[in-house]
Parts: structure tokens; C-alpha cells; sequence
């Protein structure tokens, strides 16, 4: 069963076909040569943007010379309202201090710490799970803002100020469809402004509970009793190079985009992988066992037995990368494979079709676990596998995601089994990448 992606559009179509295409979706505005090329070069009467497909051009950007190709203005003034001067949106200086301060807290040794909070979650999923058909979006969505709670700030989305959270950004979602395609619509740098509206209103009420969460943190940290979870050390972590910890304001900032950029992410990596395997059954079978198995004595040492597990969640990113493209912009003129790019040209990296490259990967659209086992599966793995990017801007979380993805998705499938219901979701790039109409799956408890 090839996992399904959405048609792509003819090779050339009208400036003004082209802007409509994006205001539905970016993925099937795009055509699908791009699965075959190095790279692409579109020209806009407005500005000048590249896809960069070629693993040379990618780590030119994102790892030999990452100053040189900062995070994309266009794309960032959508998400200000929202996240401030988040780690996210930052460049130069400002962001090499927050990553400083930042990156104790998601160290290897720590996430041992929030291993207790992330099985509580996993376990409170299932018990909301009800058998039926239904679409499994709302649920993995609900599954990963509570394993953000309970990380971050030691309290279940269940909590008054949570629930409020979570519903806050459920609302700001929808009023904000699209937010990478900014880099790439063929049109002034205000016009997508106008299909956002809401957002900034959806946004303040989202800043005013997480200040809320953030003072009640500092008095509680000022006193001597606040919990050890994620915002307590970040919050007391000081930065070795000035000594400065982050002012509560930062801190609301950072906050919001661990909100975001974690739960969102990894809601639709799990929605993914669940429908992966309610079409794959023998798959869902194999972790079923291990997430059975599991079970019997879940502990953070024993997470390496969830191997396979792991192999499912890493190949639903490859073919379904949460975050599927991701822009940045020159800063002065650059070469790039024999083509001049301006100053402000939109650098384009896409995991969505890096990762189902036809010329890296063998059968690309096919979902393939054991894939990473063969020798062209480890050749991609280091050279068009980046689903959480790569260099000084990797993903802080990854770590941290790679151990509730597969945690969570063993838990769900040890206790209930997934089928299809209807017809294949469509991918289509939202915050993140979601399906254009939810993702229905029939489940029912897996009879042991
Ligand atoms: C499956 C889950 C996840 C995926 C696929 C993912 C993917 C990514 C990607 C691709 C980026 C780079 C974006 C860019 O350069 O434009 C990123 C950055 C980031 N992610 Fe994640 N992420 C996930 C989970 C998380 C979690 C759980 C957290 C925190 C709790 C997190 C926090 C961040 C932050 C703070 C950044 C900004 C880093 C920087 O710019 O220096 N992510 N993520």
C-alpha cells in the first residue's frame, strides 16, 4: 500500500491558478517533478525563492554556513503575534543566547525526568480512547499537549489553566491555515496577511494564560517550591556566557512555541502513524508485541526494547514530516548550483520531498520500517532524512519526541487495534502537516 500524498498540479500553470492552489494547500500546489529535481528556482514578480532538494545545498545552509542563511522574515511576521522573540523566530546573537539557556533543560540526562510524566500521559490517552470510528486528529492532538503540561509545568491538561490553553491554540489554529507556504506565494509580502484573520486576537489570549502559568512559576521558584520539571529549569538556568537568567517576558515567549512547536508536531506524527498502521496490519501486529511486552514493566531503561516501535515513528516523519518545509533567506547574493540567488531569496528545505526523493530513496512512497536496516535506508538516514532538520538549528526537541512517539504509539496499540474508515486522509501542509479532512480510523480493544 503506498502511503498516500496528494496530487501534485501540471508542470505550468497561471500566476493567478498558482496563488489560488496555495491558499488551499502548498502540497498539492506544487508539481510533482520536484520529487525528481535537485533543485527548483521560482520566479515571482515580487521576489526570487528556491527549493533546494540537493544534500550538498542543504547542508550548506543548515550546517556549513547556517549565519549566512537565517530564519526567513516572511515566514516568521505570521507567527510574531504568537510567539514573540521565541528561540523559533530569532537569529544571530539573540538566538545563540536563548539555545544556550535553552538546551540543559532537553539534554539526554534530563529527558530521563520526564519519562514518569510522559507514560502518565500515554496511559491517560488510553483510557479517554472510546472504541468506534472516528477521526484520531483530536485525540493525539489532546495526547500531546497533555504530555506538554505535565513536562513542562507538572500539571494534566485536565487543569483549569491547561484545558483554557489548549482550547485557545485549537482556536488560533484554525484561523491560521497556512504558514510555510508564506515563503513561497507568488504574492507581496502583505497580501497572506489577509488570510489570517482572528489570528492575533486568538493569539493575545494565548500569551495571557501562559503569562499566567509563568508568574505563578516565579513566585513558586522566588519561594523555594516550585516542582522540578522543564520550566523550572529553564527558568533558573543561567546563561554561562552573560550570567543573566530569561526575564518572566522571554520566558512567555519561549513558552509558546514549546506549545506549539510540541505538541502540534508530534500530534500529527501520531495520527500519521496510527493510520500507517491501520493499513498495515502486520506491522501494527509487531507493535503490538513490543508495546505489550512493554507494558509489563515500563521504565525509561527499558525504552530501548520499543526498537521497532521507533523504526514505525521514524519512517511515518520520513513520509509525513510534521513540519514539512522549512525557509530560510540569503543574506547576501549566493551561488547555488550555477544560479545566482538576490539578496532575500527564500531558501526552501523540504523534508516532505527530500524524504520521497526518488532518486535517494528506493520505493519512496512505500511505508517500509525495516527499511533502515538496508543499505540504501542508512545511506538516506544520513543523507535526506530530516525530519527534525539538522545543525546548530536542530530541533530541541527531538530527543524528547523521539521517546513519546514511540511510547506513545506503543501504548495506544498494545491496547487497541486500528482500522481504516473511508477514504485515504490527503496530506495537506496546515501549521503542520495534517490531513485536509481528519484522519478516520475504526478502534476497537485489542482482545490479548
Ligand atoms: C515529532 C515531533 C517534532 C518534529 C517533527 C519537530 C520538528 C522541528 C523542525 C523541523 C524544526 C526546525 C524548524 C526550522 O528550522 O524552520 C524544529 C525546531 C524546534 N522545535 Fe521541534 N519538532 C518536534 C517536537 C518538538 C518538541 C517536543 C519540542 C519542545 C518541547 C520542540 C521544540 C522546538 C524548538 C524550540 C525549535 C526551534 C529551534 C531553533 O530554531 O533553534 N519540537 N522542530
Amino acid at each position: 500500500v503506498k502511503a498516500p500524498k496528494p496530487e501534485g498540479r501540471p508542470r505550468k500553470v497561471s500566476l493567478w491558478q498558482f496563488a489560488k492552489l496555495f491558499r488551499r494547500d502548498i502540497l498539492s500546489a506544487l508539481p510533482d517533478h520536484l520529487f525528481k529535481a535537485k533543485m527548483a528556482e521560482f520566479r515571482t514578480p515580487f521576489f526570487q525563492s528556491f527549493l533546494v532538494n540537493d544534500p550538498a545545498l542543504i547542508d550548506l545552509v543548515l550546517k556549513d554556513r547556517p549565519m549566512d542563511f537565517p530564519k526567513s522574515g516572511r515566514v516568521a511576521e505570521g507567527l510574531r503575534p504568537l510567539l514573540g522573540d521565541s528561540v523559533f523566530l530569532t537569529n544571530g546573537e539573540t538566538w545563540l543566547r536563548q539555545r544556550r539557556i535553552i538546551d540543559p533543560a532537553f539534554e539526554g540526562g534530563r529527558l530521563r525526568d520526564t519519562f514518569d510524566a510522559m507514560l502518565a500521559a500515554g496511559l491517560a490517552a488510553c483510557a479517554r480512547l472510546q472504541p468506534g470510528a472516528q477521526d484520531i486528529e483530536p485525540e493525539t492532538s489532546h495526547a500531546a499537549a497533555d504530555v506538554i503540561f505535565r513536562t513542562l509545568f507538572s500539571i494534566p491538561i485536565t487543569a483549569d489553566i491547561a484545558t483554557r490553553t489548549f482550547e485557545a491554540f485549537r482556536a488560533y489554529q484554525r484561523a491560521q491555515p497556512i504558514l510555510n507556504p508564506a515563503a513561497l506565494i507568488p504574492l507581496p509580502k502583505w497580501m497572506p496577511r489577509l488570510f489570517r484573520r482572528g489570528v492575533r486576537s486568538h493569539a493575545q489570549i494565548i500569551r495571557a494564560l501562559i503569562t499566567e502559568l509563568v508568574q505563578a512559576r516565579a513566585v513558586e521558584i522566588a519561594e523555594g517550591r516550585s516542582p522540578d520539571d522543564l520550566a523550572t529549569k529553564i527558568m533558573t538556568t543561567k546563561d554561562p556566557v552573560t550570567g543573566q537568567t530569561f526575564t518572566p517576558a522571554e520566558m512567555v515567549d519561549q513558552v509558546a512555541i514549546f506549545f506549539l512547536a510540541g505538541h502540534e508536531t508530534s500530534a500529527s506524527a501520531l495520527a500519521w502513524a496510527l493510520y500507517l498502521l491501520a493499513t498495515h496490519p502486520e506491522v501494527q501486529a509487531q507493535v503490538a508485541t513490543e508495546g505489550t511486552a512493554f507494558l509489563k514493566n515500563p521504565g525509561f531503561s527499558n525504552l530501548s526494547s520499543l526498537k521497532f516501535t521507533r523504526d514505525v515513528f521514524r519512517e511515518t516523519l520520513r513520509l509525513y514530516p510534521s513540519v514539512p518545509m522549512m525557509v530560510r533567506e540569503t543574506t547576501k547574493p549566493e551561488s547555488l548550483r550555477a544560479r545566482t540567488a538576490k539578496t532575500g531569496a527564500q531558501i526552501v528545505i523540504s523534508p516532505w520531498h527530500v524524504q520521497r526523493h526518488a532518486e535517494m530513496w528506493d520505493n519512496p512512497d512505500a511505508f517500509d520500517p525495516q527499511r533502515f536496516s538496508t543499505e540504501n535506508g542508512k545511506q538516506c538516514l544520513r543523507d535526506a532524512f530530516l525530519p527534525f532538520s539538522s545543525g546548530p538549528r536542530v530541533c530541541i526537541g527531538a530527543g524528547f519526541a523521539m521517546i513519546e512517539g514511540p511510547l506513545l504509539l506503543a501504548l495506544m496499540v498494545a491496547k487497541f487495534t486500528f482500522a481504516p474508515d473511508g477514504p485515504p486522509p490527503v496530506p495537506a501542509a496546515f501549521l503542520t502537516l495534517r490531513s485536509r479532512d481528519g484522519i478516520r480510523l475504526k478502534i476497537a480493544h485489542r482482545l490479548s
